[in-house]
């Protein structure tokens, strides 16, 4: 090549890449906002159990959204993942009105899609039906108010961060992170159905890489994989995104660290351990101070200032699938439960599910984390496949109560009021429920028969209707206060080029799944003029835009285990999913661009009941201080700490209700750098956590910070803090405090 050949050459390289570079095929933008509610007295929601109320943070929930758009003007849907138990009605009602106000017709119920996580570790209160929220009491607003907020706030990041940009979409599977809980339910489906499938559950995870045009940064990654978020028990109280928030937040933290040339904390010379041990015994704890309500933020280790890449798991058809992957056992005996009936001798509350961490908890949460977060590297780095072509969407209410549903040999059946069965009282073998009743029962004994007759008696229609189910609760033929389920429920098709996602308001079984997608597919490549084609893929987004419970197959129905007992429109709930869902293809297909509506959901907020009270004020005993330390930190023998050691400190405290400290910390733990102290910990890290509680004798609030020293913490002088708020009368200001135990040394 000549000089000037060369010239030109570079010049096309340049300009190709500039091209490259400012002109992905789409407008991207992600956004992120901590939701996390009340960390003390609250209900959580999931397990239905009455004991269990928040008392403290393993680490936080936040909302995670991304925005994709064709053009400024072109059309435009947003995605938003909660570490919630699910969606709601009611927040998706209250959102899209903000929406409206701050942006009007740019987000609207046709195109914004929320989507729960399922984690059973998040304060609950926040759904308008009757079911969902009496063990909660009610209503509780705080939480409602947590989460409407992350999400208007997420949505409000994403579509200021909107730039030219390309996603990338990978495939794989994930090992090991679920099983099927119900497996006698799943044997139901026809054989010949089943021998299509290597498993009983989908191991598939889809995940989009979202990089940014002109920098060729990533900025975000979503994928969706079905498992429950049971990895936490039905006793555990501490707030938590069980198994897909602990694998966002290695995702997140993971990427952050991965271009850092040096982390900033290394030192090269090693300290002299007894250097600092003696420099850490010249610092005591500080005792109470006042600080304000900034404080905390300013302890943040991931400040939030918009631009953080953001990393979302998803949550897909999760109905039978569980993260306690060793199995069900009996508790007495140690041996495996019945299969049928997940019972031992008949009895359900001694037939648990084991975590890969078992008995550890945290460990099986970590351990389920970890193996998603590990599939989503490997699908991450290796995404090569760019998504093009068009955004489109599609949306519809439908009214469940009593859909004609035609079936393949022409008959019409109906979808009935919705209503529970024996099997839902049950519970599962993640979280057992009440004693007496067994996945898989037909029968309710008289005693409880008369129960539900007090409630409400089912009338015959809904009693033929719901058969093989036995109605336990008739929740759709129920109105008082309140209607306790719900009956409208929105069905949504969202494309992105050649991937459809599919928004669902509940949890399908994995078969119920996969016919739901299959149907979709091939509405979408049968109607089209190879627009679509065999390559067009198909995720399901569970537990979205409100909630229902189960969607468990016509076969699986029989059974009437936990799922099938939870399906609540009777034996045809599947089938109509699947009839409406292709007609929403279908007017994808036709570009039938006349949004289709259907009979709005009611928004329930002016009858909403809330029994959850206070607190009202809180202030320390005589002579004390809240911040002021209750229980210092306890030395081992060896005078440091080493990795794996777990340093705590208790100080006196307010109710942590009086202020969420949202986007702050309840806890941190600080490391000395020169004569400065720099949080380095906060209550978002999987290896501090806040612990709540009312010390029983004085009846005063007590906040304990415990630290599990993790492999990659350095040598050094460190110390635990903790960040309150409280109301000193009911008719104060909130006003703040911190307060830190004395220092000590670690290697
Ligand atoms: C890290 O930097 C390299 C080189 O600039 C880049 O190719 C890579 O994508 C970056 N990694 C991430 C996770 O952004
Ligand atoms: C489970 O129930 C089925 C009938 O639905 C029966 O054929 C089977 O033997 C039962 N299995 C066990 C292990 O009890
Ligand atoms: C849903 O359908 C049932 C049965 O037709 C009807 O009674 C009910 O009013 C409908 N609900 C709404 C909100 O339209
Ligand atoms: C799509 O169809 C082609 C040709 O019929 C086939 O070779 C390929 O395996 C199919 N791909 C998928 C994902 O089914
Ligand atoms: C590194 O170690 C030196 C000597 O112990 C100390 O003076 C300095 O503050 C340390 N730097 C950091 C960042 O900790
Ligand atoms: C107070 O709590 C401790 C531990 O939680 C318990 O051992 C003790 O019995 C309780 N005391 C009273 C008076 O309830």
């Amino acid at each position: 090549m000549t000089k000037n050949q060369v010239i030109v050459a570079l010049g096309l390289v340049c300009a190709w890449t500039w091209m490259q570079g400012t002109h992905g095929e789409y407008l991207i933008g992600v956004g992120s906002y901590d939701m996390t509610g009340p960390a003390a007295d609250v209900n959580m929601m999931g397990y239905a159990n009455f004991e269990q109320n928040t008392a403290g943070i393993h680490f936080r929930l936040r909302a995670r959204a991304f925005i994709v758009a064709q053009s400024l003007q072109g059309p435009r849907f947003a995605f938003i993942n909660l570490d919630a138990g699910m969606a709601s009605q009611l927040l998706t009602i209250k959102v899209l009105e903000r929406l409206h106000l701050r942006f009007g017709n740019l987000y609207t119920e046709q195109n914004v899609a929320i989507s729960g996580t399922h984690t059973h570790a998040g304060p609950g209160g926040y759904l308008q039906y009757v079911v969902y929220s009496v063990t909660s009491l009610g209503y509780v607003q705080q939480s409602f108010d947590a989460i409407a907020n992350a999400i208007e706030l997420s949505i409000i990041q994403a579509h200021n961060n909107l730039k030219p940009g390309s996603i990338f979409m990978n495939i794989g599977d994930v090992k090991d992170a679920g099983i099927n809980r119900s497996p006698s339910a799943y044997l139901q489906n026809p054989v010949e159905e089943r021998a299509r499938y290597p498993t009983n559950v989908d191991t598939q995870m889809t995940l989009l890489r979202f990089v940014n045009g002109a920098s060729g940064k990533s900025i975000g990654a979503f994928n969706w994989f079905a498992t429950h978020g049971t990895s936490m028990s039905r006793d555990n109280k501490l707030i938590s995104g069980d198994n897909k928030g602990v694998a966002a937040r290695l995702f997140e933290d993971w990427f952050a660290s991965q271009n850092k040339s040096s982390f900033s904390n290394t030192n090269s010379t090693i300290p002299d351990i007894w250097q600092l041990v003696k420099k850490a015994r010249s610092i005591k704890a500080t005792g109470g101070k006042d600080c304000n309500q900034k404080a905390s933020q300013a302890s943040k280790v991931r400040k939030n200032d918009g631009s953080l890449f953001v990393g979302a798991f998803c949550q897909s058809n999760v109905g039978d699938v569980s993260p306690n992957v060793l199995g069900a056992f009996c508790i007495d005996s140690g041996k495996p439960c019945d299969f049928n009936h997940s019972s031992c001798n008949g009895n359900d509350q001694l037939c648990v599910g084991r975590g890969p961490g078992y008995p550890d908890e945290i460990l099986s949460t970590k351990i389920i984390g970890e193996r998603q977060f590990k599939t989503a590297v490997e699908l991450f780095e290796s995404a090569s496949e760019e998504l093009v072509g068009k955004i489109d969407y599609r949306h519809v209410y439908l009214n469940f109560t009593d859909t004609e549903v035609k079936l393949d040999s022409n008959k019409v059946v109906k979808t009935c009021p919705a209503a529970l069965g024996p099997g839902f009282a049950a519970g599962t073998t993640d979280g057992p429920g009440v004693f007496g009743f067994q996945q898989g029962d037909t029968d309710i004994n008289p005693y409880w028969k008369g129960v539900r007759d007090l409630l409400k008696e089912p009338s015959q229609y809904q009693v033929d209707c719901q058969n093989p189910k036995q109605v336990l609760l008739s929740t759709g033929e129920m109105f008082d206060p309140y209607p306790w389920a719900p009956a409208i429920l929105p069905i949504q098709i969202l494309r992105l080029g050649k991937l459809i996602i599919l928004s669902v308001p509940g949890e399908f079984t994995t078969m119920a799944g996969r016919r739901l997608r299959e149907a979709v597919k091939e509405t979408l490549i049968s109607s089209s003029n190879g627009e679509f084609n065999n390559e067009t893929h198909v995720v399901i987004a569970g537990l979205s835009n409100t909630y229902s419970q189960y969607i468990a197959t016509f076969d699986e129905y029989k059974q009437q285990r936990y799922e099938a007992a939870s399906t609540l429109y009777g034996p045809h709930t599947l089938s109509a999913y699947i009839q409406e869902f292709k007609k929403l293809a279908q007017a994808m297909v036709e570009e039938n661009n006349i949004p289709m509506k259907g009979p709005s959901p009611p928004d329930l907020s002016s009858v909403q009941i809330s029994l959850l009270f206070g607190p009202f004020a809180d202030s320390p005993p005589e002579g004390i201080k809240f911040g002021d330390i209750k229980e210092d930190i306890s030395f081992p023998k060896k005078g440091y700490f080493t990795k794996g050691d777990t340093p705590s400190a208790t100080f006196w405290s307010a109710n942590p209700r009086y202020d969420l400290l949202t986007e702050g910390t309840f806890a941190a733990v600080e490391r000395l750098h020169g004569e400065r102290w720099i949080a380095v910990y906060d209550d978002d890290d999987l290896s501090l956590f806040f612990k709540w509680k009312v010390d029983n004798s004085s009846y005063q609030g007590l906040a304990t910070v415990e630290w599990e020293i993790p492999n990659d913490a350095v040598s050094g002088v460190y110390r635990l803090k903790h960040f309150g708020a409280t109301r000193i009368t009911i008719l104060s200001h909130i006003s703040y405090f911190a307060g830190t135990s004395s220092a000590f040394a670690v290697q």
